[in-house]
C-alpha cells in the first residue's frame, strides 16, 4: 500500500517504506511473516497534512466548521454506509495484524459502526437541544457547542479501528478538521477506509499519514498549529508530543493513558464467578487492554481455593490462531512482548514469587503462556509497571486498608473490580473507591463499554472523558448567542 490522504487527494508515495509483519501464520509456526508495507512518509508530507487540515477549517471560517450540522451528520451517514461495505477486509487484517480473535475482531468493527451511529444520533439530539433558547435576567442565550480547531489524532494498537475511531468520529462530526496517523500495529487495515474517507467528507477535513511518531508527528506539533491532541496510548508519547507544542498551555488534551486496574476479593466473594471474571478481566487479547485487570489483591482467608482454581483455568485456556474455534490466547504483536514478559516473570521469582499455574511462563516465538504469579510483593516489577500482557500478578492481603492504600499511592486511577457477596455492607467501600478510580465494577470484570457510559480515569490515566456523549463535548467547546428582551 502505497497511498495516503491529504486534503483529499489519495496521494502516491514513492518514497521508503516500513515492511509491516504479522506474528500470525497459518503454518503453526508463530513466525514473523510480512503482510505489507506502508509509506514512510517525512516532515514534508506531514506538514503538507497539517496545511491540509489548517486550509479546511481556515480559522474557523472553512466550509467544514461552518457547514449546518445536517449536513455533517449526512457526510458522516455516508461515510458509515461505506465503511460496512468493509467489514470482512478490516476483521481479516484485525486478525493478522494484532492477532485479535475472529470474534473479537468483528466485535470491534461492529462496535465501532454503532460507535458511529451513536455519535450521529447523540448530535442529532444535541442539535435539537441548542435549538431552544434559555432566558436569564431578561437576557436570551442560544448556546450550542463549536468545534475547536484542528486535532492531531493518533490511536493504539490493541483497538486499532474503534479507540482510534473513538477519538476520530466526535473530533470530525464537531467541525473539527483532523490529521490521523494509525498505530504502528493494526495499521494496514485503515487503508480500505481511505477512499471512504476521501469521498464522504470535503477535502481536508480528515487527513491520514502514516510513518514514524518522531518523523511525522513531532513536526506537526512544533508548528504549534494544532488545537487538540487525542491519544490512545502510552503516556510518554503523550507527554513527548505535549512538549513539542510552543504553547502548550493552549493546546487541548484528549487522552486515554496507563491504568493498573486491581481486583479485590474479599472473603465472601462467590468463588466461581469471581475467576471467571478475573480470567476474562485479565486475559482478553492476551492481557492487552488499559481496561484489563492487572493486579489481583485476594483476602488471604481465600487465597489458597483463588489460587489453585484459577491456576487450572488458566491452563486450560485454548491458544491457537485468531480464526479458530474457541481460541482465547494468541501470539503477541508486539516482537519483543514475550521477552518483556519473560523479563517481569524472572525479576519476581528472583524476589520470592513463585508461578502457580503449570503451563505459565511456557515459550515458543512471540508467545508466552500466561504466568500467575504469587505472593507477589511491591518491590517487583511486575507490580510496579503497567505489564499490558500475559502476566498476573497476585497479592494476598488480610486488611482492606491495605489494596486501598496501593491505590491511593498509585500514579493511575481508571477503575477497580470489586468482588463480594454483600452489597449493602460494601457500600461505604464503595464510596471510597470511587474517589480513587472512575470506575467501581461490582462482582466484574473492569472494562470501558458500554460505550454510552463514561470513559475516563484519574491521575496519570487520562484526560478528559470518552463516552458517545461525552466525546461530543470533549472535542468543541460552548458558545452562544445572546440578546436582551428589550
Ligand atoms: O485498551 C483499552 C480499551 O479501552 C479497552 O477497552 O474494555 O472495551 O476492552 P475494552
Amino acid at each position: 500500500q502505497k497511498h495516503y490522504l491529504v486534503s483529499g487527494e489519495l496521494k502516491e508515495w514513492k518514497g521508503d517504506t516500513t515492511e509491516v509483519y504479522s506474528t500470525i501464520s497459518s503454518t503453526k509456526e508463530y513466525k514473523r511473516t510480512l503482510l505489507g508495507s506502508i509509506p514512510d512518509l517525512q516532515e514534508s508530507e506531514a506538514l503538507d497534512a497539517l496545511n491540509g487540515a489548517l486550509k479546511a477549517y481556515d480559522k474557523g471560517k472553512g466550509v467544514w466548521p461552518t457547514m449546518h450540522v445536517k449536513e455533517r451528520i449526512e457526510c458522516m451517514e455516508v461515510f458509515v454506509k461505506k465503511m460496512k461495505t468493509k467489514r470482512e477486509e478490516v476483521v481479516k487484517l484485525l486478525m493478522w495484524e494484532i492477532g485479535k480473535s475472529l470474534p473479537d475482531s468483528q466485535k470491534e468493527f461492529d462496535r465501532t459502526i454503532d460507535y458511529i451511529e451513536d455519535t450521529i444520533e447523540d448530535y442529532k439530539q444535541l442539535d435539537r437541544n441548542a435549538a431552544k433558547f434559555t432566558k436569564n435576567d431578561g437576557v436570551y442565550a442560544h448556546i450550542k457547542r463549536g468545534p475547536l480547531g484542528i486535532v492531531l489524532c493518533l490511536g493504539p494498537y490493541n483497538y486499532p479501528l474503534n479507540e482510534t475511531f473513538a477519538l476520530l468520529i466526535p473530533a470530525i462530526i464537531m467541525g473539527n478538521t483532523t490529521i490521523f496517523k494509525p498505530a504502528k500495529h493494526g495499521v494496514l487495515l485503515i487503508t480500505p477506509l481511505l477512499e471512504a474517507f476521501q469521498t464522504s467528507f470535503p477535502k481536508g477535513v480528515v487527513n491520514v499519514i502514516f510513518g514514524r511518531g518522531r518523523t511525522v508527528a513531532a513536526p506537526i506539533m512544533k508548528t504549534g498549529k494544532i488545537d487538540v491532541l487525542a491519544l490512545i496510548g502510552n503516556s510518554k508519547s503523550a507527554n513527548a508530543l505535549q512538549e513539542q507544542h510552543p504553547k502548550s498551555n493552549r493546546l487541548r488534551l484528549v487522552l486515554g493513558l496507563e491504568a493498573k486496574n486491581p481486583a479485590i476479593i474479599l472473603p465472601d466473594a462467590d468463588l466461581d464467578l469471581t475467576i471467571n471474571e478475573c480470567l476474562a478481566g485479565t486475559l482478553s487479547f492476551n492481557g492487552q487492554r488499559c481496561t484489563a485487570l492487572k493486579v489481583v489483591y485476594v483476602h488471604e482467608e481465600i487465597s489458597a481455593d483463588f489460587n489453585k482454581n484459577f491456576a487450572k483455568k488458566v491452563d486450560e485456556l485454548k491458544f491457537g490462531n485468531p480464526w479458530e474455534d474457541g481460541v482465547k490466547l494468541t501470539p503477541l504483536p508486539e516482537p519483543d512482548k514475550a521477552a518483556y514478559i519473560q523479563g517481569l516473570i524472572d525479576d519476581a521469582l528472583s524476589k520470592g514469587a513463585k508461578i502457580i499455574n503449570k503451563k505459565g511462563g511456557k515459550h515458543f516465538d512471540n508467545f508466552i503462556w500466561p504466568a500467575v504469579l504469587y505472593p507477589v510483593t511491591k518491590d517487583m516489577r511486575v507490580y510496579q509497571e503497567e505489564q499490558f500482557g500475559p502476566i498476573i500478578p497476585i497479592v494476598p492481603f488480610t486488611d482492606i486498608e491495605e489494596p486501598l492504600d496501593d491505590m491511593a499511592e498509585s500514579n493511575y486511577g481508571q477503575q477497580v473490580s470489586l468482588f463480594g457477596k454483600d452489597v449493602y455492607a460494601l457500600s461505604p467501600l464503595i464510596d471510597t473507591l470511587v474517589n480513587l478510580v472512575c470506575r467501581v465494577n461490582l462482582n466484574s470484570s473492569c472494562q470501558r463499554g458500554p460505550d454510552v457510559y463514561p470513559f475516563t480515569g484519574r491521575k496519570d490515566s487520562a484526560q478528559a472523558t470518552l463516552s458517545v456523549h461525552d466525546a461530543l463535548r470533549s472535542f468543541s467547546i460552548r458558545t452562544f448567542v445572546a440578546f436582551k428582551d428589550n
